[in-house]
């Protein structure tokens, strides 16, 4: 009887040969740019104490209150599996003072991130993100160089289909004060919101505002806005922030009733929606979090910063497949052949020629059959015959050209090509 095959767990994905072009591709392009932009790359480790999330993502969201995969260390300790990279950025940050080596610091990350969500379309218990993160500056212009680095990514790795949505949420006080007008406007048509919204309505108000619900969305039509609630600074920083937008042709909408999943933000949010990937449409989100470096025990340093999900951008992106391709492949004929083929390999790979070869031991037909597949730029052909003559058939397989060329001769071809 076959013993039965293990399975990946639900919400998780293998990358396969034929995609991990893509990826490699796309993870070459936010190198690029993120070197363009001055950012230096971080990695932080795959778990982090559990308070770090509970203290910056937020106790009553629902990252931390339902998807986290958390668990006890033999030792007693609670840890939890990265559910986003934003709070062991800055926790890194503040252990290693990284704010006394530079006033500004900027870095990138790519990490793998988990959340215990229900699987679906661009939604996976472990997922994928870019991110970046700008310590600092409270200024306006470092909002900019956040959202248009977003945008400057997007554009390289060729997906134009996205809107960015913009949207101000001011200071903690002004929020409080907010959520308080809002609750009171909700009240009365408590009985008409769907489960999730009233759970949401003690616990974390404003994201009601976020509602896909159709009756919800007519219901809110008349709620008081934030921004009404938001201070004169606050609303100068937004208008400038629109100002720059402008100026540097970054098309975007405003929506009052964008709200973050995550706790830590205040004044600018935003989020890139593509209408092409089905419901999980989000992109990227990002936003201020002036107090989050203060709030987990560092010095009072505003920053921005966004984090963009890859398998999502891999769904809006089209053409994601590539075939494989090498520089060479060896067609050995017969026994004696064989010891030809893996020095000529050996020697070709030194140049930095990729090539491959059989082995095991078909036929010349399933062998070029086999160069063909793998996209062989060249075939060489290495027989008996071929050895005893010291002629070697080096064969261009994109022109059909063929030219008949001796050992010594054979690295002098690759040279030139
Ligand atoms: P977030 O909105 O939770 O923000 O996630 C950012 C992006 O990650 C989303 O827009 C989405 O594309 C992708 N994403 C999130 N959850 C999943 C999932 N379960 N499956 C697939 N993709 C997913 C943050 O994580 C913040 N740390 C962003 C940030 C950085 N804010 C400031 N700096």
């Amino acid at each position: 009887m076959k013993t039965k095959s293990i399975q990946s767990i639900k919400g998780t994905q293998d990358i396969l040969p034929s995609e991990v072009h893509f990826w490699q591709e796309m993870e070459r392009k936010i190198f690029e740019e993120m070197a363009l932009f001055g950012f230096s790359e971080i990695r932080t480790p795959a778990f982090e104490n559990t308070d770090l999330f509970s203290r910056s993502v937020g106790e009553q969201t629902d990252i931390v209150s339902k998807e986290m995969y958390t668990f006890e260390d033999r030792s007693g300790g609670n840890l939890t599996l990265k559910p986003e990279a934003t709070a062991s950025v800055v926790r890194a940050f503040i252990q290693h003072n990284l704010d006394k080596i530079n006033t500004l610091t900027r870095l990138f990350y790519i990490d793998a991130l988990f959340r215990r969500e229900r699987p679906q379309k661009g939604r996976y218990r472990q997922f994928h993100q870019f991110g970046a993160e700008l310590f600092g500056s409270e200024h306006p212009e470092a909002d900019i160089e956040i959202i248009s680095l977003a945008s400057s990514i997007f554009k390289s790795i060729g997906i134009d289909e996205i809107t960015l949505k913009i949207n101000t949420i001011g200071s903690k006080s002004a929020r409080d004060n907010y959520k308080i007008e809002l609750k009171r406007f909700l009240k009365p048509q408590f009985n008409k919101l769907s489960e999730a919204s009233r759970e949401r309505f003690e616990k974390n108000p404003l994201r009601i505002l976020d509602t896909k619900n159709s009756q919800e969305q007519e219901i809110l039509l008349n709620a008081p806005q934030i921004f009404e609630y938001l201070s004169e600074d606050d609303k100068a920083h937004f208008s400038e922030v629109k100002m720059h937008l402008k100026g540097l042709n970054i098309n975007f909408e405003i929506d009052p009733y964008l709200v973050r999943g995550l706790d830590y933000y205040n004044r600018t949010i935003f989020e890139f929606i593509s209408n092409e990937i089905g419901s999980q449409n989000a992109i990227c989100g990002g936003g201020r979090y002036d107090s989050l470096v203060s709030q987990l025990g560092g010095s009072d340093t505003p920053s921005i910063g966004f984090a963009a999900g890859m398998e999502r951008i891999l769904l809006a992106t089209s053409n994601k497949e590539r075939a494989e391709n090498i520089d060479c492949y060896i067609v050995c004929m017969g026994n004696k052949a064989q010891d030809w083929v893996l020095k000529c390999a050996n020697k070709l790979r030194s140049m930095k020629f990729s090539v491959c070869f059989d082995l095991l031991k078909r036929s010349l037909k399933s062998q070029m059959k086999e160069a063909n597949r793998l996209n062989a730029k060249h075939a060489i052909i290495i027989g008996e015959n071929e050895i005893k003559d010291n002629k070697f058939q080096v064969k261009d397989l994109d022109t059909g050209k063929q030219q008949e060329v001796a050992f010594e001769h054979i690295i002098k071809y690759f040279k030139n090509l």
